[in-house]
């Protein structure tokens, strides 16, 4: 219907606005998508602002997960409060992890849709989202490497998902099994790096 492509449009464009690129620019007057691992998230703004400003750099991190992750919660939140079927939630979804991984303001340029999934997972499968959001944290506190804990963390939402059997009410976990698969083919360079053993600690 109308009122789903407005969704859909408002989800692409809302997921594309790229809040790291915009603090560390604002506040640290950096360009990370020029430096670190040139992505838009948490992980490279904490990175790159680290090297002028480490206390600094703890806030704008946090403040872009957090901004993030409800760019595409909100406008799910929004589509609920209106009762909209549960398939047009996950089609938001993916738009806005797709819109923050492939921006429309940076030339399809974006980040790897971590903190953009934690948030549309959050409101959709909030049980196996907890448990990735757990994985995360033990991961970072042992390996100290932000993607790899990443990729542990969204391995656990995509196993508590099947578990759980809770992706579309309808019994199918295809929109789980498109927003995992954006997040793990964004993180290739991650992986190369990883398997050289060249991925730098950052957390
Ligand atoms: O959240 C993204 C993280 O998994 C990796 O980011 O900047 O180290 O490539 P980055």
């Amino acid at each position: 219907t109308n009122s789903n492509i407005i969704f859909y449009l408002l989800a692409y464009l809302v997921g594309s606005i790229p809040f790291g690129l915009i603090l560390a620019k604002t506040f640290a007057n950096v360009d990370i998508k020029s430096q670190g691992s040139n992505s838009i998230g948490a992980t490279n703004v904490l990175r790159v602002v680290k090297q002028t400003n480490p206390s600094l750099a703890k806030k704008l991190g946090i403040a872009t997960v957090i901004l993030d992750a409800i760019k595409g919660l909100v406008i799910i939140a929004l589509a609920m409060f209106l009762n909209a079927p549960t398939e047009t939630l996950w089609a938001i979804a993916v738009l806005a992890v797709l819109g923050h991984c492939y921006s429309v303001y940076l030339g399809l340029e974006g980040g790897k849709g971590v903190a953009t999934g934690l948030g549309v997972f959050l409101i959709l499968i909030p049980i196996p989202t907890l448990i990735g959001a757990i994985v995360w944290i033990i991961c970072a506190k042992v390996i100290k490497v932000s993607s790899l804990s990443s990729l542990f963390g969204l391995t656990a939402v995509v196993i508590g998902a099947i578990l759980f059997n809770n992706g579309l009410e309808v019994g199918s976990n295809a929109p789980v099994y498109i927003i995992a698969f954006i997040i793990y083919y964004k993180h290739i360079p991650n992986i190369i790096r990883l398997i050289k053993k060249e991925e730098q600690k950052v957390i």
